[in-house]
């Protein structure tokens, strides 16, 4: 893939200058650049996998940013980047990344963080709500990751106050599946903390067990986003320095995940759940079941990794943030500014059987020999394909 040149629409990037080093260096949008309502497709700009000024992108573009940023499979990343760009409805010329705001395109109401469009808006707001936010993460059971069932429950409260159609709630679900599935590295200590893995079908189980085979929390990927990581992305639009794409997220594994939040989705709905309310309200009874390890802690640990970016901030000049917001002045997180500089280097792609930074992958853990038809087997065990994918 060629990269992008690191130019922002002022011709020169303010922070690693014109030619950084490293040309997926972080640096948030500037003045006049273009983004998106959607966490992924800004990250992909701020780190330079897409044009930093966020024009001139196309499919070929972004299925690339995808398969190296986030290690998407191809099959995902073409299928979500045409399904997308289908229902964009723009031909294939170039566009920009504000495009995708357009409402009722890709963009649709009952967002998890992102305010509705106005009943006369062309295009939706591209700034996230705080209370929205919080709202989101407070679901969570544990108060540690966010699972399939978190993000479940926030979708029939969300779709019950503003009810959005099948194609949009379909994608809603797409989008959050690939979260799901790419931010769940392993974690010992989470999940000796009661997180469970990432579930397996019986199949799999069985054939992996007649070779010895036990997942432990340091080889399988936990069955939840950790909140401080999830958090991080969604404000700063930044890859979690915390995050390596440890394996390949594939198209099967985001139907299943698709899957797993309808069917969570309609049994909510048949227990009624899911509670209506109205934008930026938390729900009283979720809140009360937020255990110790509330959002608030959670807040303030990302405050702690704040005050670092903070003097990040002073040493790159200060240049306002412009996360999430297409305008400096329509930043809506009440959050410390975005930092302007970045010791975080995005990790270099694994090989393939070779983990990042020495971080076993799937493929190391299993012989050469059944390690595809594993996988295979466990996409094919553990889900009906049903359904469309964003
Ligand atoms: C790694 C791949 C991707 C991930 C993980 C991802 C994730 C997300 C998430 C979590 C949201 C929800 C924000 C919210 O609810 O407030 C979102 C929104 C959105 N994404 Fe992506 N996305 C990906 C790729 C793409 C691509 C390829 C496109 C289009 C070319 C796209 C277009 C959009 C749009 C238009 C929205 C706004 C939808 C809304 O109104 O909530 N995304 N994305």
């Amino acid at each position: 893939m060629s990269t992008p040149p690191h130019t922002h629409s002022s011709g020169k990037c303010p922070v690693t200058g014109a030619s950084g080093a490293d040309p997926h260096a972080f640096c948030p949008a500037q003045e006049g650049d273009s983004r998106a309502p959607c966490p992924a497709m800004n990250s992909m700009a701020n780190h330079g996998y897409l044009p930093r000024d966020g024009k001139g992108v196309t499919a070929d573009i972004i299925v690339d940013a995808l398969m190296a940023a986030f290690r998407l499979s191809k099959p995902l990343a073409w299928a979500l980047t045409h399904g997308a760009l289908l229902l964009l409805d723009q031909g294939s010329a170039p566009f920009e990344l504000h495009d995708l705001a357009r409402h009722n395109k890709v963009e649709h109401n009952a967002s998890l963080y992102h305010p509705n469009a106005g009943p006369r808006e062309e295009y939706a707001p591209l700034h996230g709500d705080a209370a929205l936010l919080k709202e989101f993460f407070a679901t969570s059971k544990d108060g540690r990751v966010m699972t399939a069932e978190d993000v479940a429950r926030v979708r029939v409260r969300r779709e019950a106050a503003t009810p959005i159609d099948f194609v949009h709630a379909e994608l809603a679900r797409g989008e959050m599946a690939i979260v799901l599935n790419m931010f769940n590295n392993p974690d010992a200590a989470l999940h000796d903390e009661g997180v469970p893995l990432q579930p397996r079908s019986s199949v799999s189980s069985f054939v992996r067990s007649l070779f010895g085979y036990k997942d432990t929390g340091a080889n399988r990927q936990l069955d939840g986003v950790p909140i401080e990581r999830m958090q991080y992305w969604f404000e700063h639009e930044r890859l979690p320095p915390d995050w390596t794409p440890y394996h390949e997220t594939t198209l099967l594994e985001t139907i299943g995940t698709i899957n797993r939040l309808r069917s969570a989705m309609s049994a909510m709905r048949k227990t009624g759940e899911g509670q209506v309310q109205g934008e930026g309200e938390v729900e009283a009874e979720d809140t009360a079941k937020a255990p110790a390890k509330s959002v608030e802690v959670e807040a303030a640990k990302v405050g702690q990794h704040e005050e670092e970016d903070v003097s990040d901030d002073e040493n790159a000049g200060g240049v306002p943030s412009l996360s999430h917001s297409r305008s400096a002045t329509s930043e809506t997180f009440s959050l410390p500014p975005t930092p302007q500089t970045s010791q975080f280097v995005t990790p270099p792609l694994a090989s393939k059987g070779k983990g990042v930074d020495g971080i076993a992958t799937t493929n190391d853990l299993e012989p050469r020999i059944i390690g595809k038809e594993l996988r295979e087997l466990e996409e094919i065990g553990s889900e009906q394909v049903v359904g469309v994918v964003a």
